[in-house]
């Protein structure tokens, strides 16, 4: 199973550099981008080499040990200055998903706590920190799975969005860890990948993943998603989550909304399957999560062929929200979190 036996995120604590697997070349070629300095992970987050809400998490925790190591060449009177300015970097890489700004802000406390001034003594502890967040993660991935397997029926064919598996988090994944629990319980069961334009995350990673594990897998384009569900051909759906609001409403890949919206016209149910750590009660509602804007190089061509005219402009939006009225639940590290949202999110962050 590539979610235990497989890491995309390889600290090398011996050359103190992160290793990558560049999910750029997928599923053409495995490649590690090798990043020896927080510049090398923030040009991998801005360019997607990593990507996944958790998985970008994990690597943040990465950055700010590698932005602990540049205090050994620094002088100690730039060293405060110099991590505040690297982690404000780190944290705002991308700004949807908002566990690059929970990875910062815990690595921050780790740091808090210290009165150490020895940064080699430092790196030690920071690097433990972050090993320590990719490990949960894998676990908090495997309960989710547990959580959610039962909403996943013998012979279901289900729909998911983007790609929120093992190459998305730590490991194992959050939607396709729910998926991957059904088929470990022995559910014959089907997946449909929408292909997810423009990077492709559901065509070159979600199938990629699927296909390593043996769990039967079929590719559609993203506008095939009515049809599917008119023909009777989904019986469910499980995506990720890049940030949830207090009030349940989701930011997921674009094109998420449309799916839910269609879910509901068909009566199929919807799940979110995310960490709590994905939840950001600081905002209210799902109109306040910002919406990344990405260059428009990646819709204007298809491969090394343009398909869209010199001069066109085109929209990128990397995401939107789901409002919580179309969400069956969210399945989480701590249950099923069912509508009134509110209520069942404050509650699963307190308990
Ligand atoms: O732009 P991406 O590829 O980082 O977007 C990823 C998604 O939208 C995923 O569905 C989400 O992060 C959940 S990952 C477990």
């Amino acid at each position: 199973m590539l979610s235990s036996n497989f890491s995309h995120i390889v600290f090398d604590s011996n050359k103190m550099r992160l290793l990558l697997l560049d999910q750029r070349y997928l599923p053409e070629k495995e490649d590690f981008f090798v990043c020896d300095s927080v510049e090398n992970v923030i040009e991998a987050l801005k360019t997607m080499v990593v990507r996944g809400a958790p998985a970008i998490g994990v690597t943040a925790g990465f950055a700010c040990v590698l932005a602990v190591k540049e205090l050994l060449s620094l002088p100690s009177t730039s060293w405060e200055k110099h991590l505040r300015e690297q982690f404000s970097r780190i944290a705002h890489a991308r700004p949807t998903a908002v566990n690059l700004q929970w990875a910062v802000s815990r690595m921050e406390q780790c740091l808090s706590k210290q009165t150490l001034l020895d940064p080699k003594e430092l790196l030690q502890i920071c690097l433990a920190e972050a090993k320590r967040m990719q490990e949960e993660d894998c676990q908090i991935c495997r309960q989710i799975g547990r959580n959610g397997a039962a909403l996943i029926h013998d012979h279901d064919t289900v729909l998911t969005h983007c790609n929120a598996g093992a190459l998305a988090t730590a490991g194992y994944g959050t939607a396709l860890g729910v998926i991957r629990a059904a088929f470990e319980e022995g559910k014959r069961i089907h997946v449909i990948a929408d292909e997810t334009r423009p990077f492709l995350q559901g065509a070159r990673l979600t199938a990629w993943e699927l296909q390593r594990d043996g769990i039967p897998v079929t590719v559609a384009c993203d506008n095939a998603c009515a049809l599917l569900m008119q023909q009777g051909r989904i019986q469910c759906v499980v995506v990720g989550a890049d940030r949830i609001a207090a009030n349940g409403d989701t930011a997921n890949k674009i094109g998420t909304f449309g799916v839910a919206l269609l879910a509901k016209h068909f009566q199929i149910p919807f799940f979110i399957a995310a960490p709590l750590s994905t939840i950001d009660r600081s905002l209210s509602s799902g109109s306040l999560i910002p919406i990344e804007e990405r260059p428009s190089s990646e819709v204007i061509s298809f491969g090394s062929r343009p398909v869209v005219p010199s001069g066109v402009p085109v929209f990128n939006f990397a995401f939107d929200v789901t409002p919580n009225a179309l969400i069956s639940g969210i399945i989480t590290e701590k249950g099923v979190l069912r509508s009134p949202y509110t209520k069942t999110i404050q509650d699963a962050v307190t308990s």
